[in-house]
């Protein structure tokens, strides 16, 4: 496990950016596991800076759709493939897209991919990854489930006055662990608690983040969360 302090979410998302970018250049067909939230919008605010600037060519990326809410009509604002796109694909200039329908079409659509190069996940305040909500072992596969509590009271910060959906389709934490590379997020104080759960506490189905130190990690975290 690779871990970095930055000292703020600022330099944190120029820090990330700049890993990122890394990875495209070396790549430029990398496909990449895309978290929404809050946590890596100033990364990819960044990351879409670079691009208008001529700095990085991101088009031959393809963009792989972490989690999506249930039950929700194709136009609606809380849609999650609607913030991936309008924050990460359209922004960075991706046309290829594997959009999270259903665990059978996803799977298959990773398995023409060749995998996952690289995840970018945010830390859940329970320590779920996408919505692999606690208890997920490690081997949890792609599915639909309901959210916990927790999960739902932390989104409503995503969605002034709407309500958050109570159920999600998410990528597995079998997808998630198989990725080739994993970066991983982290900011605020009400988040450093569970980051060093995840990095120093058991491994544990409790803790689903706590599985990602099987994986090439590297974890960028502001001074306030870090362990
Ligand atoms: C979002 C997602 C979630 C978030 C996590 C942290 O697509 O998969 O797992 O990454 O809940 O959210 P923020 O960054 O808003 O604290």
């Amino acid at each position: 496990v690779s871990l970095e302090v930055l000292p703020d979410a600022g330099a944190l998302a120029v820090r990330a950016a700049d890993w990122i970018a890394r990875r495209i250049r070396a790549r430029p067909d990398l496909s990449v596991l895309v978290a929404t939230g809050n946590t890596p919008m100033p990364t990819y605010a960044r990351l879409a800076e670079l691009v208008a600037g001529g700095e990085l060519d991101a088009s031959r990326v393809t963009a792989v759709q972490l989690d999506e809410y249930l039950g929700l009509e194709p136009d609606d604002p809380r849609s999650l493939r609607a913030w991936m796109n309008r924050t990460f694909v359209r922004p960075l200039g991706i046309t290829r897209v594997v959009p999270l329908d259903d665990p059978a079409t996803f799977g298959a659509a990773l398995a023409r991919l060749g995998g996952l190069d690289l995840a970018i996940l945010g830390l859940g305040p329970n320590g779920h990854l996408g919505f692999n909500e606690p208890p997920s072992p490690p081997d949890a596969p792609t599915r639909t489930l309901a959210l916990t509590p927790e999960s739902l009271q932390s989104n409503r910060a995503y969605w002034q006055g709407l309500a958050v959906p109570t159920h999600a389709i998410t990528a597995g934490m079998d997808v998630i662990l198989a990725a080739r590379e994993t970066l991983l997020l982290v900011g605020g104080a009400h988040k450093r608690d569970i980051l060093r759960r995840a990095l120093h506490g058991p491994e544990t189905p409790d803790v689903p983040a706590s599985f990602l130190r099987r994986t090439a990690l590297t974890v960028l975290a502001d001074r306030e969360a870090a362990p």
